[in-house]
């Protein structure tokens, strides 16, 4: 049994700010998505990514079908998808967003900051998460600043 209150948990963790994406995938012949702070490079050579989908994702549960998945880095004008990706909609997440396929078929949303189109390598189970390593089929970057996420709000970078 741990002694570390999941309060204190979340609080001290928040301390570390991330980049913001949503991670991609085809549920059928509809688009699926879920906001992931989670994500990592992993390795160069050959080139792989992972992230940390919680177990209960029911979004993930169904990308994970598809065996591949894209990681869209999101831009400093994305805040609105961020968060519309990390609740419950009433129709699609994808109201209203214009988006293309890439090499694995997973949505590339666009005006994305970056995108990394993967497919499946392996998904490890750890404590109440997952952990989704992919290899990298193929990606590309765009210019603009990025969506971070710090203490539980968003902002962007400024060079110190
Ligand atoms: C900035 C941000 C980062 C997040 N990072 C993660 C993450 O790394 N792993 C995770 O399981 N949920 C993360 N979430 C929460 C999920 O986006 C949220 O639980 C979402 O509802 C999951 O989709 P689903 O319920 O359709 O499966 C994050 C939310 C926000 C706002």
């Amino acid at each position: 049994m741990s002694t570390i209150d999941p309060k204190e948990f979340r609080n001290v963790l928040g301390h570390f700010p991330t980049g913001v994406t949503i991670v991609t995938g085809m549920d059928g012949e509809e688009p699926a998505g879920l906001t992931i702070g989670s994500f990592t490079s992993v390795s160069l050579d050959p080139p792989m990514v992972g992230f940390l989908p919680g177990k209960g994702s029911s979004t993930w549960e169904a990308i994970q079908k598809s065996g591949s998945f894209c990681v869209n880095v999101l831009g400093d004008h994305q805040a609105d998808e961020c968060w519309t990706f990390a609740k419950p909609a009433e129709g699609s997440r994808f109201d209203g967003l214009a988006w293309h396929a890439e090499s694995t078929g997973s949505p590339v949303i666009d005006g994305s900051l970056a995108w990394i189109d993967c497919s499946i390598n392996e998904v490890y189970e750890m404590g109440d998460h997952l952990f989704v390593l992919g290899d990298v089929v193929s990606l590309a970057g765009n210019d603009g600043d990025p969506l971070l996420f710090f203490k539980g709000g968003l902002g962007t970078f400024a060079a110190s």
